[in-house]
């Protein structure tokens, strides 16, 4: 139904897990997909396996803490594809510890990566978005920067962060035919989850009312709409895909 056809869509972090995912939807779609990440391995393999199965896909290495990395990659993919159309800051880590525990490092490193990197894309993919007056750029939050979560005052940060930027430039660009939404995923299994003890699994599975972890495409299918000509008046906003465990 959502058709991505000559859409020119970056995703990042998309050597695994969601990103993956959303780079496998936005194929089917028909869009000519970018992956990035830093691991030129995974994403070779990740290409290759998109084009076996019909998709137009390439791949960019780029560290996207990286401000002018970042920035050059993105002129790079102009001229090669002539556009760009849809930007997925998906890339993300966690370094989780007590604030009392937490390290500069720790801080800086998240925030650099998951809050600055999103900052960078978006400056980045600015001007060829406003020259065609359409774009998509969407945020992956997570459901922790609406609640905050013990353990977690970087990441949360980060991800509060994201959302209040992304209300902030949907409201500058909106005049320009862009879009810029979020979405706060709850608990979705991928290597990022993987890291919790069996034990923390089981209690966040107590507390999601629909009883199941997600999956990478339940978080994709969402991307894809946002990404759409459909979904052209929503702009500024965060969807929560959680099976239920924010509900309040
Ligand atoms: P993951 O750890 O499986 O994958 C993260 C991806 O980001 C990898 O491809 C990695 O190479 C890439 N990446 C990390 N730092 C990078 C950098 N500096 N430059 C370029 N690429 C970089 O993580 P997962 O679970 O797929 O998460 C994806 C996004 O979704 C993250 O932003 C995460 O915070 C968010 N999220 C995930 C949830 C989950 O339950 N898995 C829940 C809520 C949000």
């Amino acid at each position: 139904m959502f058709d991505l056809k000559n859409k020119v869509a970056v995703v990042t972090g998309a050597s695994r897990g969601i990103g993956k995912s959303i780079a496998e939807t936005f194929a089917s779609a028909g869009a000519i997909v970018i992956c990035v990440s830093r691991s030129e391995d995974a994403l070779i393999n990740l290409v290759e396996s998109l084009k076996a199965s019909g998709g137009n896909a390439h791949y960019r290495t780029c560290d996207i803490s990286d401000g002018e990395a970042f920035t050059s990659m993105v002129k790079s993919i102009v001229t090669d594809f002539g556009q760009l159309d849809i930007l997925i800051n998906n890339a993300g880590i966690t370094q989780d510890t007590l604030l009392m525990r937490m390290s500069d490092e720790q801080w800086t490193q998240v925030l650099d990566i998951n809050l600055k990197g999103a900052f960078f894309g978006i400056k980045a993919v600015m001007r060829p978005m406003m020259k065609k007056r359409w774009g998509r750029i969407i945020n992956i939050s997570s459901i922790v920067g609406i609640t905050g979560n013990a353990g977690q005052a970087n990441y949360a940060a980060s991800k509060a962060g994201l959302i209040g930027l992304t209300k902030s430039v949907a409201k500058e660009v909106a005049s320009r035919g862009i879009t810029v939404n979020c979405i706060a995923p709850g608990f979705i299994k991928t290597d990022m989850t993987d890291e919790l003890s069996d034990q923390v699994k089981e209690k966040i599975l107590k507390d999601i009312p629909i009883g199941r972890m997600g999956d990478g495409s339940d978080i994709a299918s969402a991307v894809l709409f946002l990404a759409s000509e459909e979904a052209s008046f929503i702009t500024g906003q965060t969807i929560v895909i959680d099976g239920g465990q924010i509900i309040s």
